[in-house]
């Protein structure tokens, strides 16, 4: 047991952590997932609940699972098997793990547009189009399955690789530069938007809430796009938090992560929806909201090319830093309790997720086959990891940190066995026992009647 413990692998730095965890909650989601979330419910309203999400429970539920991973020095599974021998918590880490599989199967999906997106940006493909042609082109796209499917390939071999070289090889050394560039290129690229003709009405749109518009599936989208948003729910936390060293703090680090993952969102919302509106794209595009607006931003731009193509390789940077973090749960799993070698670990998710994610890719195509009533298997995916999975797992986590692990634990590892005040530990600790699982309970419900 402590030779095992020995050889683990571990994050070097402070900023390391913060930089890996921010790097898996800062992607796909923010930039491609939250515009189109608020597109389709309603805007600033949805801003609303979407930002109590983050703070009521995305602080407390990511410091639960930051508590068990580091306490338990364990992958997701292994963590509760450790803190509670005997129990059926482990289903938990099981949930967790099956979900992060779902979510790296179709994430991939849209992760591999950003390749074809990286050629078209390079050829100048979009250069003198309007926005119907560059909508058939997005249409067009799809429809190449084995296209989709090849791009998709090749990033989940991107992820592998990272993955393969360990933690602090890898992963740390990857999102610390990458991230940081992140957001400057998407101020300089807010700050464009804001300033184009009508930029105005998109800004509404993102900040005037209108109450009426909050339902039930307002409700669950927010606080499902909340716990995908910041990576909750599935096992990325205890698995990177296993990794965190003794002497790190663990609520500056979550309220890092949330703040640093809100602020991008926000962002990418101020880069969106004042370009949509000024253009004339529909806030509920959808896939397209991203993909074809921002296109129609480059190219009415002085140095549009350069901020298509930078925009693009960015996106697929943020992109990867989330894989690396889904793969990273798989791969901790089945190497650790499964005990296959790191390595072949890496080898044997990143080809059960091609095989999985084909199918997401494929149920994109107007005559698709692989789509259940009329829902492409893709948008099924989504919907059962983000909507259920990963709230049905984050109140599992919560419970369990509450009400199982108790207060002294929980106490121990915040302060660093008192080394640290962690001022704020009472009134979090509070949320996590009575506050977040009601809270989620209640959401999750109003959502699933509707
Ligand atoms: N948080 C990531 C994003 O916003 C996606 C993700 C979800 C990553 C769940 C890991 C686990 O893009």
């Amino acid at each position: 047991m402590v030779e095992e413990k020995k050889k683990r692998d571990g994050f070097g730095s402070k900023l390391g952590i913060i930089a890996a965890a921010a790097g898996s909650a800062i992607g796909l989601g923010n930039i491609y997932r939250f515009p189109c979330e608020l597109g389709e419910n309603g805007g600033a309203a949805f801003l609303l609940i979407y930002l109590l999400v983050v703070i009521f429970l995305g602080i407390p539920v990511m410091l639960s699972e930051l508590v068990i991973g580091r306490r338990s020095q364990s992958n997701s599974v292994g963590a509760f098997k450790q803190l509670a021998p005997k129990t059926i918590w482990p289903i938990v880490g099981y949930i967790g793990v099956l979900c992060g599989f779902l979510i790296f199967a179709f994430y991939s999906t849209v992760s591999g547009w950003t390749l074809e997106y990286i050629v078209k940006s390079v050829t100048n493909s979009f250069q003198g189009k309007d926005l119907v042609t560059i909508e058939q082109e997005f249409t067009a796209f799809h429809d190449m399955g084995w296209r989709n499917v090849m791009w998709q390939g090749v990033f989940i071999f991107l992820t592998g690789f990272v993955v393969f070289k360990g933690v602090q090889n890898g992963i740390e050394r990857y999102a610390k530069i990458l991230m940081p560039l992140l957001l400057v290129i998407l101020v300089v690229l807010g700050i464009r938007s804001m300033t184009l003709p009508g930029a105005k009405e998109g800004l509404a749109f993102l900040f005037h809430p209108d109450f009426s518009k909050i339902t039930g599936k307002v409700l669950i989208s927010a606080l499902g796009q909340g716990f995908f948003s910041l990576s909750l729910g599935m096992g990325v936390l205890i698995t990177y938090g296993s990794y965190v060293k003794k002497s790190d703090n663990l609520t500056s680090t979550a309220f890092s992560v949330v703040l640093a993952d809100t602020a991008i969102a926000i962002l990418a919302g101020l880069v969106i929806f004042p370009a949509a509106f000024s253009f004339g794209v529909k806030p509920e595009a959808g896939m397209g909201l991203v993909f074809n607006t921002l296109p129609m931003l480059f190219n009415q731009i002085t140095g549009g090319y350069w901020f298509c193509l930078i925009f693009f390789v960015l996106l697929a940077i943020a992109a990867l830093t989330s894989t690396i973090s889904l793969l990273e749960v798989l791969v901790a799993y089945i190497s650790e309790e499964l005990h296959l070698k790191r390595q072949w670990a890496t080898v044997a998710a990143c080809a059960g997720t091609m095989l999985l994610g084909a199918f997401a890719s494929l149920s994109l195509m107007s005559n698709t086959s692989f789509a259940i009533g009329g829902i492409p298997v893709f948008d099924l995916m989504d919907f059962v990891s983000s909507n259920i999975l990963l709230p049905v797992g984050g109140v599992l986590i919560v419970i369990f940190v509450g009400w199982y692990l108790g207060k002294q634990k929980f106490f121990e590892e915040v302060t660093n066995n008192g080394a640290i005040k962690a001022s704020l530990k009472k009134i979090i600790f509070f949320i996590i026992k009575y506050l977040a699982p009601v809270a989620i309970a209640i959401v999750f419900i109003s959502g699933l009647i509707k």
